[in-house]
């Protein structure tokens, strides 16, 4: 699992870049929550879990992994689609996105929590 986690953070930090880099050509930085958490939720934290799965492939083989990672990559697209959204039109009711992304994301964190304690040991 590591290796994917891996490669799908540089994909979430080009989205990321790109769209600070267009914040700050046009001087709008209403988008800056959006901009901060693909930045961290999906390149910082990915390439974490990444390292973390193929440093201890113990943890990175297992169930929890897998379930791990699809739980961030349909919560986060989910949480920051959401968000994204709701700057742009002002429709208030796709808050409702942004807590359910984000509960999905925050559940992969604690299945990673639980795999980390139980799955990661020194060699
Ligand atoms: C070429 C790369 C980047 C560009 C062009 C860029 C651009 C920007 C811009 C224009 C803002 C808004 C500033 C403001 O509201 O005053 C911003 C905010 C932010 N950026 Fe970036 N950024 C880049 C890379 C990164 C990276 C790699 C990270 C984290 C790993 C990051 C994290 C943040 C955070 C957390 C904020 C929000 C700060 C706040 O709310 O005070 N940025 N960025
Ligand atoms: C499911 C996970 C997360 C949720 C629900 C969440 C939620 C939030 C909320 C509600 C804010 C305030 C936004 C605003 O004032 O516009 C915020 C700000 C911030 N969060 Fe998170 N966060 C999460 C994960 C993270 C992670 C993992 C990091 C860092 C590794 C992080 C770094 C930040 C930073 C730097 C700010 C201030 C920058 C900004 O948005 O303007 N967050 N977060």
């Amino acid at each position: 699992m590591g290796v994917r986690f891996i490669k799908i953070a540089s994909v979430y930090f080009a989205i990321a870049v790109i769209l600070g880099l267009v914040m700050g050509i046009i001087h709008n930085f209403a988008f800056s929550s959006v901009h901060a958490h693909i930045n961290l939720l999906g390149w910082v934290s990915m390439a974490l879990f990444g390292i973390i799965y193929c440093l201890f492939p113990n943890a990175g083989k297992t169930k929890l992994a897998n379930t791990h990672f699809w739980l961030h990559n349909i919560g986060l697209p989910i949480m920051q689609g959401s968000l994204f959204l709701q700057i742009l039109t002002g429709n208030g009711g796709l808050t409702i996105g942004i807590i359910i992304g984000s509960l999905i994301v925050v559940l992969g964190v604690l299945l990673f929590v639980f795999n980390l304690l139980n799955n990661v040991r020194s060699s």
